[in-house]
């Protein structure tokens, strides 16, 4: 029997879905949770409410700065692509109202001149055209917009640079940003600002590979095992953002990209680049549980920010009074949702500890994170820098929740003073959207499955 089941396991494993999920099941570390569990209770239960509320006004409509320098290195001037000789195109030429839904009007004739460099452009333009009605409201959001206490680089929303973009009219997908500049920013992410000394080499490091001795990853693994729990979920949280944006460039791969369609859909073996335990060296099931990972902790955060919310002063305001109540009774759902899940860490475990240590590392990270948000500047790829911005600073309002915990629990007693908790209506949004690309890579890993499962 036992040896049926082992059989039956090598086999499953041995195809091109095990090498990228066999290990991607069962329980995580760190937590009571299993794969399996997640996958049932996101895909069912939540992923479809969160979805609908992201579509609504309230949530679609971010206000970011993409026009900062880059405070760390020189940018490149030329738009994030290696072939990208024609014509240089440094940040400021990048005409900011490129439209993207204006793509299929392009004739053949012009179809052809376009050179890579400026296909690349296209593709990574954000749109940020915006009916007039709904910058007529606009103004009047930000006038409701609360005063907060910040935990995490968030952009000066007042100034000029800022301004709103609709997330719906700029999905995240695949840009043709990648090579030495996209490597770049993940790399000052992992090696500079994840806690990691320079001696201790992650695993797949191109300076560190040596044909997958395994020594590299042993070390690295045996480091972050000695980190307390804080700084090992960083290092997961990080690794589970950098996974769920690979799945959702492959999900929303340009498969075809002539003048009359452009298609975008499945690419299972840009997937399996990434994910197959083969061909990752045993690194992609791990990214995939990090993905889990960062699941848990942003759902953990939704849960326990749900007194937030229920104050009767907080409001989805758009100004439009009865579907703004509508709104927030859906929010409020879906936080009950959260906070239903069995499953959740071992609060002993993590972001407790005594105090004083508390604080400090509260510090460590809020500023590790504040780091990270800053390098998200340097992003060439404008619609990556959108979503790489919204994403992290989700984040970092799922760790402000999580590292304020007793703030938020007094906030029903604090009516009438200065409230002990706030969020602003940025860190609202970045918080739910982000949570809601995690929720749809996790919904995506179960098309991936399929997908996988046919390909034998
Ligand atoms: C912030 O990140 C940059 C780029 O990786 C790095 O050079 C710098 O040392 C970091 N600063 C802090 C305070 O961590
Ligand atoms: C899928 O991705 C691979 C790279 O991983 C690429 O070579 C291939 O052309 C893509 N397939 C399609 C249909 O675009």
């Amino acid at each position: 029997m036992m040896l049926v089941v082992v059989l039956l396991l090598l086999h499953v494993c041995g195809s091109a879905r095990g090498r990228c999920f066999c290990q991607v099941t069962g329980n995580l570390d760190d937590c009571a949770c299993d794969v399996e569990t997640i996958d049932g209770f996101n895909n069912d239960q939540l992923f479809p409410k969160l979805k609908a509320l992201l579509e609504s006004d309230y949530f679609r409509f971010y206000k970011v700065n993409l026009n900062k320098p880059c405070p760390f290195w020189k940018a490149s001037s030329h738009c994030g692509l290696r072939d990208c000789a024609v014509k240089p195109c440094s940040p400021s030429e990048v005409p900011q109202g490129i439209r993207s839904s204006s793509h299929n009007k392009y004739s053949a004739e012009a179809n052809k001149q376009l050179d890579e460099c400026e296909r690349a452009q296209r593709l990574g333009a954000v749109d940020v055209s915006l009916s007039d009605e709904t910058k007529e409201a606009l103004l009047d959001w930000s006038k409701h917009d609360d005063e907060a206490e910040r935990f995490c680089v968030v952009d000066d929303e007042d100034s000029p640079d800022s301004q709103y973009v609709d997330l719906l009219l700029n999905p995240e997908r695949f840009t043709g940003y990648k090579g030495p500049e996209a490597w770049q920013i993940w790399n000052s992410i992992y090696e500079e600002n994840c806690f990691k000394p320079y001696s201790v080499k992650r695993p797949l490091h191109p300076d560190s590979f040596h044909g997958g001795s395994g020594g590299e990853a042993r070390t690295f693994y045996s480091w972050l095992q000695g980190q307390c729990v804080e700084k090992r979920a960083f290092y997961r949280l990080v690794s589970g953002l950098h996974s769920s944006i690979n799945v959702h460039l492959s999900a929303r791969y340009l498969l075809e990209d002539n003048w009359f369609q452009k298609k975008w859909g499945h690419n299972v073996s840009e997937f399996r680049q990434r994910f197959d335990s083969d061909l990752t060296a045993g690194e992609g099931p791990k990214r995939l549980r990090n993905l889990y990972f960062l699941f848990l902790i942003e759902l953990r955060a939704l849960a326990k920010v749900l007194p937030f919310f229920q104050q009767p002063s907080f409001h989805l305001y758009t100004g439009r009074a009865e579907e703004d109540e509508k709104q927030k009774e859906q929010l409020l759902h879906i936080l009950q949702l959260a906070r239903s899940f069995p499953l959740h860490f071992d609060e002993t475990s993590l972001f407790a500890g005594d105090e004083k240590e508390a604080a400090k590392l509260r510090e460590d990270i809020r500023l590790a994170f504040l780091n990270i948000s800053r390098i998200m500047d340097c992003v060439d790829c404008f619609k990556c820098r959108l979503w790489g911005k919204l994403q992290t600073q989700g984040l970092g309002t799922a760790l402000k929740i999580l590292f304020s915990e007793r703030q938020i629990e007094a906030l029903p007693l604090s009516s009438g003073q200065r409230p002990s908790f706030q969020l602003s209506r940025q860190e609202v949004v970045s918080l739910f959207n982000a949570f809601g690309r995690i929720s749809t890579s996790v919904r995506e890993l179960k098309n991936f499955r399929s997908l996988l499962a046919e390909e034998r």
